[in-house]
């Protein structure tokens, strides 16, 4: 299952996403928002976070306004690597080496169809572990020490 969520500034993608991705047969789980009223978006981040950290979710996707927002307070969540992808070469690095649980997106920066681009192809793609483990390890060590 793949978790989405957003705050008011990601809501009108992550409806297009989450549909995007149902259409396709995958299972998405819509933690929020659902209306265009402000919200701030740590409070959005919270739930998607929490259901990648207790293993209910595969993966996540977190839009805001840019998705600067809502991956800062994503990463702040222990295990969680969310990444803010605008392109699809990052999209696909960022699961390859970077293993990232969760896409952020800019819902008032990323078109829809390459958000939908962006979204396939994170994915679609599988972790190369080696020498990128070792660093995804080093960065988890970074949060214990903290
Ligand atoms: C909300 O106006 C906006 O600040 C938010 O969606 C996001 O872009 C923050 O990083």
């Amino acid at each position: 299952m793949i978790a989405i969520g957003s705050d008011h500034g990601g809501y009108e993608l992550k409806e297009h996403v989450k549909k995007h991705l149902s259409d396709k047969g995958i299972e998405v789980k819509d933690y929020g928002v659902f209306s265009e009223e402000s919200v701030d978006y740590p409070d959005c981040a919270a739930p998607v976070c929490r259901a990648v950290q207790s293993g209910e979710a595969e993966r996540g996707i977190l839009l805001c306004g840019t998705g600067i927002g809502i991956s800062i307070a994503a990463n702040k969540f222990s295990g969680i690597r969310a990444a803010l992808c605008s392109d699809v070469y990052s999209a696909l690095m960022a699961k390859q080496h970077n293993n990232a649980n969760i896409l952020c997106l800019g819902g008032r920066v990323t078109g829809r169809e390459l958000a939908f681009m962006i979204a396939d192809t994170w994915l679609n793609a599988e972790f190369e572990g080696g020498r990128h483990a070792a660093r995804v390890e080093k960065i988890h060590n970074i949060e214990k020490e903290q």
